[in-house]
């Protein structure tokens, strides 16, 4: 599996993500679809990994518990190979320039062509007008923020993200046509085989943070009995045979693109491996694999959150550096725009 790179430009291109804290754990989708490639590209790469908490504060959620969400996220990317010492590690909502960018963004936006953002008008549809906040709204345009910010030359992330993905750089473009060359137009990198990962219970809904059914998901913090469990009562399909075919067996075929990931093996050999066995074998020994794989990941994740002043050294440092990238850009946006420049007092 290669990822799609483009032709690079003088030097080490940038790649940019993150996902939001809006659970208690990330979950395999998050792990499988982006997080694994973050750190995979990381050391080819300049690479900006973030917390989008701006991000979370869209849909309903509990003050109470968001810092430690945050954390979370935090220390899962680092229990999954995420180096904060080789990319620039940080909180969305400790770099203002995040909201600034994304309030200039949203004056050059269509409200017809975010209307048509898919993720808005299903979640927007899910919740009703009156718990819809305008923030929802603007979610896209605050994600074209993040990535342009920091001139991003790659987005890695999963297909759900596509279509913001695409309003990015169009933004980047009217922005660059309208005002000069200002931004790098991001590409967005998406491994074909593992963009999508399916709910466990509906193989034809993604897993999600907030699935149906909670047997659906893998949180990558469950307790391994949990995982294990979830994994020999998933939705298979009719027939016996073990074989790919999303579009006919999609539990089965769901099943087989997370142990082709988490063993290394190819769907072809794993195919080969079971044939003539049952769904239940493959279930049992998916799930035992993926026991010892969520093991040390939850217990690395543990250990980081035991020393959350550490974690927050680390979040603060990465905000610094953050700053100084992100600053330069507002800047330049600011002065392409018109503003009327601040004078030192
Ligand atoms: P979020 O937090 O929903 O998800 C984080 C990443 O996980 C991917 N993903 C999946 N991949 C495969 N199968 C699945 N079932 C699955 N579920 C989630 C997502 O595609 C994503 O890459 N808007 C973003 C967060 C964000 C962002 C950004 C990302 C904010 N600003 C700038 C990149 C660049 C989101 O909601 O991701």
């Amino acid at each position: 599996m290669t990822i799609t790179e483009t032709e690079g430009s003088a030097g080490v291109q940038r790649i940019l993500s993150g996902a939001k804290p809006t659970a208690d754990s990330l979950h395999l989708g998050n792990y499988i679809g982006a997080v694994r490639n973050w750190a995979e590209m990381q050391s080819r790469y300049d690479a900006v990994i973030f917390i989008p908490d701006l991000h979370a504060v869209t849909v309903d959620f509990d003050p109470t518990t968001l810092a430690h969400r945050t954390r979370t996220v935090a220390a899962q990317y680092i229990a999954a190979g995420i180096d904060p010492e080789k990319c620039t590690f940080f909180v969305q909502s400790h770099v203002p320039e995040h909201a600034e960018l994304a309030w200039a963004l949203n004056c050059i936006t269509g409200f017809g062509e975010a209307s048509r953002m898919t993720q808005f008008k299903d979640k927007s549809a899910k919740q009703g007008s009156d718990s819809t906040t305008l923030g929802l709204f603007a979610y896209p345009t605050l994600m074209a923020a993040d990535i342009l910010l920091y001139q991003a030359d790659l987005v890695p992330v999963g297909e759900d993200q596509r279509q913001h993905l695409e309003l990015t750089r169009n933004l980047a473009q009217r922005f660059n046509t309208r005002f000069g060359e200002t931004f790098t137009v991001p590409e967005p990198a998406i491994l074909r085989e593992t963009a999508k990962i399916y709910d466990l219970q509906n193989p034809t809904a993604k897993m999600s943070k907030t699935g149906e059914s909670p047997n659906g998901a893998i949180q990558l913090l469950d307790d391994p009995k949990i995982t294990a469990k979830r994994i020999k009562s998933a939705v298979t399909d009719d027939g016996t045979e073990i074989r790919f075919d999303a579009e006919n067996k999609p539990g089965v075929s769901n099943l087989l693109t997370i142990y082709s990931v988490i063993s290394g093996k190819t769907v072809a050999e794993l195919e080969a491996e079971y044939a003539g066995r049952m769904y239940g074998h493959l279930k049992v020994d998916l799930a035992n694999l993926l026991v010892d794989f969520v093991t040390p990941l939850r217990e690395r994740t543990n250990e980081l959150l035991a020393d959350p002043a550490e974690l927050d050294r680390l979040l603060a440092r990465g905000a610094d550096k953050a700053r100084s990238i992100a600053g330069t850009t507002l800047d330049t946006v600011y002065d392409r725009m018109g503003f009327l420049p601040r004078r030192q007092a």
